[in-house]
């Protein structure tokens, strides 16, 4: 999962890569380096760093040395801890080829032992390395380029994108694909690759994404593309429309308390992208129209791959995604039971793909992630496609791959997300799947168009609450109760119903930015075990309802806490009196449409968690051992 970019031109390098780099910093800032052949010598010039995220902005401040061809990485560290040796480049031994690597090489060890039998030394414990060394024993055995990658790919088992440069051909990039995204940019007499086109967009909007399977040999003027069995391959050149736009946090003092404050505008913008979405008449008139204009349009359904036919006949939902993302997925799930009375499942992408799986007819597959590069959930959707099952990608980034590779996509409009701690792509996907779920029951007969009007309405009301609810408590959380819960060493939340997947986003939330120890359950099992854990010393947090029956369960379950002493944190709605009485930290909100309860304590509770880490002085937006996009699995 980490970032790649290189370039080979007439002109030297080293500030295209670099700055690529910086821009690619979102898939790992464990270490970062960069590799050139010198325009005075044709040997390599290289320079790689390890420690946090100012690798990369030291390498630009003090690489010295540049070339017209030249390779750079981020990395986010798999195999081997994070030191200089196991950062990228890597080399043969001969130290005239070069590798940068994302991804993971499934039984490296096995491909080391051997190289080291045949009398290779190693630098590093990284999968990485032994790439560089096979490559170098094949090339000695062949020594032709083509064949040496060929037999290269029929060796290498596993994830991995790759750049090499050989001393040997000082004017080739060499890059091998399988199974992690790589772009190649075409620019004015160079060419530019990197494993996210964020990283030369503002040089050229001409981009190839690589198919999977296959290497290329690049030079600053032509592009050969191979598929594996090395036959010479064509390829497509894309014009992308999207520019790296240089954000900053507008006053803010991290990204993830600008994100939180972003949330509301985030919604309204993804609901009304909604209502628009794919309408091929000119919108006019108010809101309440656009439903009804949708209703008579089957535009939104040819996104998604679908027909009205097909959402009539439609028998399974299934949610797949990971973190976060499955977290809203695990709350949508009520959406879609509830609104359009459809059984629907959700899976954790790791575990799906090793699953047995059964073939149930009108079934549909919604891919929810915030990047669309998720490993898990891409190598999910790429299982699904391949037993041909409709796949739908629900995400944040309108060139992902997931969105080229799922049968149909509907994108949230929460605006680039530059924090790790994911905050307004969960609050716009429980928004969207909302929409979605109403949009759906519409077109079964579960939903009126009067419902669906005030499905849109309630959104906005959710969002509005999410706000204010911030600033209500605002000040008592700077000033008193960050203070006082930083110096916790651990937490319990509870939930029940959909309260619950909020609550393991909470404690998620709390443990990935906090580090503080964090445990979540669903209220109704606390007796079945964890309340063994219940002391003075780890505070509780129990995340309301606003369905009667189960609020009563919450209730008793709370008076369950305070019999052992326990120090109750509640976030609950006006009027629930009996839980607010029993809380030693209550938190109230106005009351809501009971669906999107968990969307109004959205900003509210990334505020506390947010205040609580600032007060423990951690790196907010990039916490550590985390990188945004996980493109590993
Ligand atoms: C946590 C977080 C992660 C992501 C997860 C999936 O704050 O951001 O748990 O939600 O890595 O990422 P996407 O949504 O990009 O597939």
């Amino acid at each position: 999962m980490c970032g790649i970019v290189a370039s080979v031109g007439n002109k030297p390098c080293r500030h295209v890569v670099l700055q690529g780099l910086s821009r690619l910093e979102y898939r790992g800032y464990d270490s970062a380096g960069f590799v050139c052949i010198d325009q005075n010598h044709p040997y390599f010039s290289f320079k790689k760093e390890a420690g946090g995220v100012a690798p990369i902005q030291r390498l630009i401040e003090t690489a010295t040395f540049d070339g017209v061809i030249g390779m750079g990485h981020t990395r986010w560290a798999t195999h081997g801890v994070v030191d200089e040796d196991n950062a990228h480049p890597h080399f043969n031994c001969k130290k005239n080829i070069a590798v940068v690597h994302n991804g993971i090489v499934e039984g490296h060890d096995e491909i080391r032992s051997q190289l080291i039998n045949q009398g290779h030394t190693f630098n590093s414990s990284t999968d990485s390395e032994t790439i560089a060394h096979l490559v170098s024993s094949l090339h000695s055995e062949y020594n032709d380029l083509h064949a040496t990658l060929v037999a290269l790919t029929t060796r290498l088992k596993g994830a991995y994108a790759l750049i090499f440069l050989f001393e040997q051909y000082p004017d080739t990039l060499i890059v091998v694909r399988h199974r992690s995204p790589m772009v190649i940019g075409i620019a004015e007499q160079q060419m530019l690759v990197a494993s996210d086109f964020l990283a030369f967009s503002d040089i050229t909007k001409d981009v190839i994404f690589m198919p999977d399977n296959t290497f290329a040999l690049i030079t600053k003027d032509t592009i050969k593309l191979f598929t594996f069995d090395g036959a010479p391959s064509s390829y497509q050149v894309t014009k992308v429309d999207h520019t790296h736009k240089p954000l900053d946090k507008e006053g803010f003092e991290h990204y993830m308390l600008k994100e939180i404050y972003e949330q509301k505008r985030a919604i309204a913008r993804t609901i009304n992208f909604c209502k628009i979405i794919g309408s091929s008449v000119e919108l006019e008139g108010t809101l309440h129209n656009f439903s009804s204009i949708l209703q008579q349009n089957d535009a939104l359904w040819r996104q998604l791959g679908l027909t009205k036919d097909r959402i009539k006949n439609l028998r399974y939902i299934n949610l797949i995604s990971a973190g976060t993302s499955w977290h809203a997925s695990r709350i949508a799930q009520f959406f879609f039971e509830t609104i359009c009375k459809i059984p629907t499942r959700v899976y954790l992408a790791s575990e799906f793909r090793y699953m047995s799986f059964f073939d149930e007819p009108n079934s549909i597959y919604l891919m929810v992630s915030q990047s669309g590069e998720t490993a898990d959930t891409l190598e999910a959707l790429r299982l699904l496609n391949s037993f041909e099952q409709q796949t739908i990608a629900i995400t944040n980034v309108a060139s992902s791959t997931m969105v080229r590779e799922a049968h149909g996509f509907m994108l949230m409009q929460a605006g680039p997300e530059i924090s790790v701690a994911s905050t307004k792509a969960f609050s716009t996907q429980i928004s969207l799947l909302y929409w979605l779920a109403h949009r759906i029951g519409l077109e079964r007969g579960e939903v009126g168009q009067e419902q669906m009007h005030h499905a849109e309405e309630a959104l906005m009301l959710a969002a509005e609450i999410l706000e204010t609810s911030i600033e209500n408590y605002k000040f008592k959380i700077v000033q008193e109760l960050a203070p006082h819960y930083a110096t916790f060493d651990r937490f319990i939340f509870l939930g029940r119903h959909i309260s619950y997947p909020f609550a393991m986003e909470a404690a998620l939330k709390l443990k990935e930015i906090s580090y503080i120890f964090a445990q979540c359950y669903p209220a109704g099992e606390l007796k079945h075990g964890p309340i063994a854990l219940v002391d003075e010393k780890t505070p509780v947090v129990i995340f309301s309802v606003l369905d009667e029956l189960i609020y009563h369960k919450l209730v008793s379950n709370a008076n369950e806490v305070k019999a052992r002493k326990g120090h109750l944190i509640v976030f609950a709605f006006e009027g629930q009196d009996e839980l607010i009485n029993l809380a030693d930290c209550p938190f109230v909100l106005p009351r809501i449409t009971p669906l999107l309860a968990p969307l109004a304590m959205t900003g509210l509770m990334q505020f506390f968690v947010y205040h609580i880490t600032r007060q423990l002085g951690h790196s907010i937006d990039k916490p550590r051992n985390l990188a945004k996009s996980v493109t590993v699995e």
